[in-house]
């Protein structure tokens, strides 16, 4: 791949990246599209990348489907596709890691310690390794997309950076490859995340201000039964990830919650100088 990426730089040619981990839906589509224009060749990674995972969690069921994923990326659009393996993104001696201090500790960083370490090392690496100009990420994964932007700008990384709109199911639920862990009754459950999120959104854009409210008619519609299990459900200012108490302009609020075993998350930006659109085919 490095080999490649130098052919491709000395040609002038600039690659556009979208890094994954498989198991590809519309959501990782869409960012390939974003990036339509932005470069001349397209390039995916597929990398379950096992020092995101904290003990416990589902790296060894993630799903994987890599011929699935072939035949989509190349119907996409797709001009290059790097697999690597474990041994190669960390061979044996391995020791250097990326630590993003203050955007990696709240929200999901205080329930997946060190998540956000294993994201920026390998993103890192994957950024080197493809000689990337740009790179796509998804605005689903929000906290993340702070953080690897935020290494972007410290480090001086040369990587323009692009953030995609969450994509959605017909009934609003963001599109994860974990949604695949859902029973059928999870998944009719899983239909109350959008729909706390687009209630908070209604509340921003009629001009309630208090964080607090908000957050407990969240609650309200999510975990009546108690079968959703919130993790965490926060309203922060959307570039510090700090906590915040008023909606101001704009905040951002975001939400952990645990489907049986299923840790889905997902966000949204509120607030009457926030300017997103109703979450479709959800009925609050
Ligand atoms: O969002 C993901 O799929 C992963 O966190 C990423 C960015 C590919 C790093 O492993």
């Amino acid at each position: 791949m490095s080999s490649h990426a130098l052919k491709l730089r000395r040609e002038g040619v600039r690659v556009g990246l979208v890094p994954t981990m498989g198991c590809l839906h519309e959501g990782h589509l869409s960012l390939l599209r974003l990036l339509d224009g932005r470069c001349d060749r397209k390039a995916a990674s597929i990398f379950v990348n096992p020092i995101q995972f904290g003990e416990g969690e589902d790296l060894d069921k993630y799903p994987r489907d890599e011929a699935h994923d072939l035949e989509l990326l190349a119907e996409n659009g797709c001009n290059l596709v790097f697999i690597p393996d474990v041994q190669e993104m960390y061979p044996e001696d391995f020791q250097t890691y990326i630590e993003v201090e203050k955007l990696s500790k709240p929200l999901c960083g205080q329930f997946r310690p060190g998540h956000f370490r294993g994201v920026a090392t390998v993103v890192n690496r994957l950024f080197n390794l493809t000689g990337c100009s740009v790179a796509a990420f998804g605005l689903k994964d929000y906290q993340q997309a702070r953080v690897v932007e935020r290494m972007v700008e410290d480090l001086n990384l040369p990587v323009e950076l692009v953030f995609g709109e969450t994509v959605r199911e017909s009934d609003g639920l963001a599109m994860s490859s974990r949604n695949a862990y859902l029973s059928a009754e999870e998944r009719e459950l899983a239909v109350r995340i959008p729909t706390a999120l687009e209630w908070a959104r209604r509340q921003g854009e009629n001009g309630v201000d208090d964080c607090g409210l908000i957050r407990d008619g969240m609650l309200t519609i999510l975990n009546p039964l108690l079968k959703i299990k919130v993790q965490y459900l926060s309203a922060v200012d959307p570039m510090t990830l700090e906590p915040r108490s008023e909606v101001g302009g704009s905040v951002q609020i975001l939400l952990a919650a645990f489907i049986g075993r299923t840790r889905l998350i997902d966000n949204i930006r509120i607030g009457p100088g926030s300017g997103t659109k109703p979450i479709k085919g959800v009925s609050v």
